[in-house]
């Protein structure tokens, strides 16, 4: 590849852009994706021009709607790539939300193998390489995320043997027990292991990963390196952060000031506990469900004072483990609120439907407590924003061990979510903590998420992405001097006259940042001849 002198920008390659578009005919609204990939990453801030590439989340085939949705996403630097139903259909309900997430959550028996799954999975992720390809320039850096990507990697490679490609998964990488379970897992692998660095959010993940690689692969990684033909890909734990300044000084904005108002309003003098997810098995919503109505069994000296204020966002509506979810959630609320309900007090207040940030920022705020019990989940920034936005005011966190977030977040309850008994305990004990033990968990924690903030985490990625990409290419440089070696010797061996010149460093060239600029100047030739 050529190397011009021009800004470099940072590519961050997802399956669905920070913003997502809604709306037919011309008549469009933008409005902010949920999910903490989105969230997480449009909030970074780096010294590179960030662009993204990503679907945006309508599916149309009017090429005039395309244009006007190009043109309107063009000027915050985002860049569609248009899926067709069949597409969203078989790779995104399909292949990326019916094969590999349920196994990489552990949900085995809710995994589905279609042969059209895995076609229309190749099929886009060469959909976004070929955007890639029509975009970038040389010297800048693409970096893919997550689960629906893993090809993409690899088909870059192929194209670009010298790009600078990382890519980060953000949900959980399962063990080998389950990751061979998969027709594709060989393909799988080697796409990713077509990135230079490779990160997850825990050691355990990325511990996972480097075993499928050498069980599947029969590759040998040395600590945290493999070989791959000429060139090494590095793998690393880097736990994602937030914007912490954010919410931590979220209440000192007008409009969430406002809404923390109408929210203490709304709930009165009750405690308020706090549940916040997109719709997914994964998050542990029944058994959160039942861990509530036990604790109401069981402590009717709470009955009219502590209401679960549940805010479910719709997410994957059309498959169908995710359907039948939401059924089932209804039915347990519905019943918990029919058995327990009185004129003035009904303990779950659910939400199905998405907040602006001001107003969930006004919920964290105001919570006394957040319950946070996913079965597995790759990270869990939900549980960090509630942290966060406390400032001055009391809170507890009560967090299953099976979030990545529980790694950083020791000072928070912690609890196994299938336990329903630890879930009743675990909301008695929040409810009878001291304020001041209260706030000294969340000082500690908030130590933690003050340091290792989302812009933190992308510039150490960054930086390691740079600097496994230096060491390739300096792989690079000695196997061309070892080639051009062989071809001096030849040549010297043929040549009838030699004339050997011997440069230190810029002697008969000047030193030029770019070394296919350092040429012997004519008047240096002529010198010389
Ligand atoms: N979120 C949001 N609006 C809502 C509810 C949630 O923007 O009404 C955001 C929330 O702030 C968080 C993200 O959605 O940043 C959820 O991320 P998390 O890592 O907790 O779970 P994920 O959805 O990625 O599995
Ligand atoms: C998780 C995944 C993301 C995904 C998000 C929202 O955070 O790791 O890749 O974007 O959920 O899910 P959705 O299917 O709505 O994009």
């Amino acid at each position: 590849m050529l190397c011009e002198e021009i800004d470099m920008k940072l590519y961050i390659i997802a399956n669905r852009l920070p913003v997502k578009v809604a709306g037919t005919n011309g008549k469009f609204v933008f409005s902010r994706s949920e999910g903490g990939l989105a969230t997480g990453l449009d909030s970074l801030q780096t010294s590179y021009e960030k662009h993204w590439i990503g679907w945006p989340g309508i599916c149309t085939n009017e090429e005039k709607d395309q244009q006007e949705i190009n043109e309107k996403l063009q000027e915050m630097n985002f860049h569609p790539v248009f899926l067709s139903e069949k597409q969203i259909e078989n790779y995104y309900e399909g292949y990326s939300n019916s094969t590999i997430w349920p196994l990489c959550h552990y949900f085995y028996a809710y995994t589905l193998y279609k042969n059209c799954f895995w076609q229309s999975y190749q099929q886009v992720n060469r959909l976004f390489c070929e955007e890639i390809c029509r975009l970038i320039r040389p010297g800048d850096k693409v970096w893919i995320q997550d689960y629906q990507l893993m090809l993409l990697p690899g088909m870059l490679r192929k194209i670009y043997p010298e790009l600078s490609i990382g890519y980060f998964h953000h949900i959980p990488f399962p063990s080998y027990e389950l990751f061979r379970i998969l027709p594709e897992r060989a393909e799988i692998l080697k796409g990713l292991l077509g990135a230079d660095f490779i990160a997850f959010h825990t050691h355990d993940y990325m511990r996972h990963f480097i075993s499928a690689v050498e069980r599947v692969l029969h590759l040998d990684f040395k600590l945290d390196e493999v070989q791959i033909n000429n060139r090494m890909v590095r793998v690393e734990a880097l736990p994602m952060g937030i914007n912490y300044e954010s919410y931590h000084q979220a209440s000192e904005n007008k409009e969430v000031h406002q809404a923390i108002e109408r929210t203490r309003k709304l709930f009165g003098e009750h405690k308020l506990i706090l549940s916040v997810d997109r719709l997914d098995y994964s998050k542990g919503i029944l058994h959160r469900l039942r861990g509530f109505a036990t604790f109401l069994e069981h402590h009717a000296e709470y009955h009219g004072k502590v209401t679960l204020a549940m805010v479910i966002v719709p997410s994957r509506d059309h498959v169908g483990s995710y359907a039948e979810l939401k059924t089932k959630i209804d039915e347990e609320i519905g019943s918990i609120n029919g058995r327990y309900s009185t004129m003035n007090w009904t303990p779950v207040c659910y939400f199905y439907h998405g907040f602006s940030l001001e107003e969930l920022t006004a919920m964290y705020y105001v919570a006394d407590i957040a319950l946070v019990t996913p079965l597995r989940d790759g990270m869990n920034l939900v549980a960090k924003e509630y942290v966060a936005t406390k400032c001055d005011n009391p809170g507890v966190l009560i967090l299953s061990e099976m979030a990545g977030a529980a790694v950083e977040l020791t000072d928070a309850i912690q609890i196994n979510p299938n336990d329903t008994e630890q879930i009743e305990n675990a909301i008695c004990q929040a409810l009878e903590m001291p304020e001041e033990e209260q706030k000294q968990r969340l000082q500690r924690m908030q130590n933690i998420l003050s340091i290792q903030t989302v812009n933190k985490w992308a510039a150490d990625f960054v930086n390691e992405l740079n600097a496994t990409c230096m060491k390739n290419d300096m792989l690079r440089k000695k196997r061309i001097v070892a080639a051009s070696i062989a071809q001096i010797k030849l040549k010297y061996n043929h040549a009838k006259q030699r004339l050997i010149l011997l440069d230190y460093d810029g002697t008969l060239t000047a030193l030029k940042p770019r070394p296919e600029d350092a040429q012997p100047t004519p008047e240096l030739i002529s010198i010389l001849q």
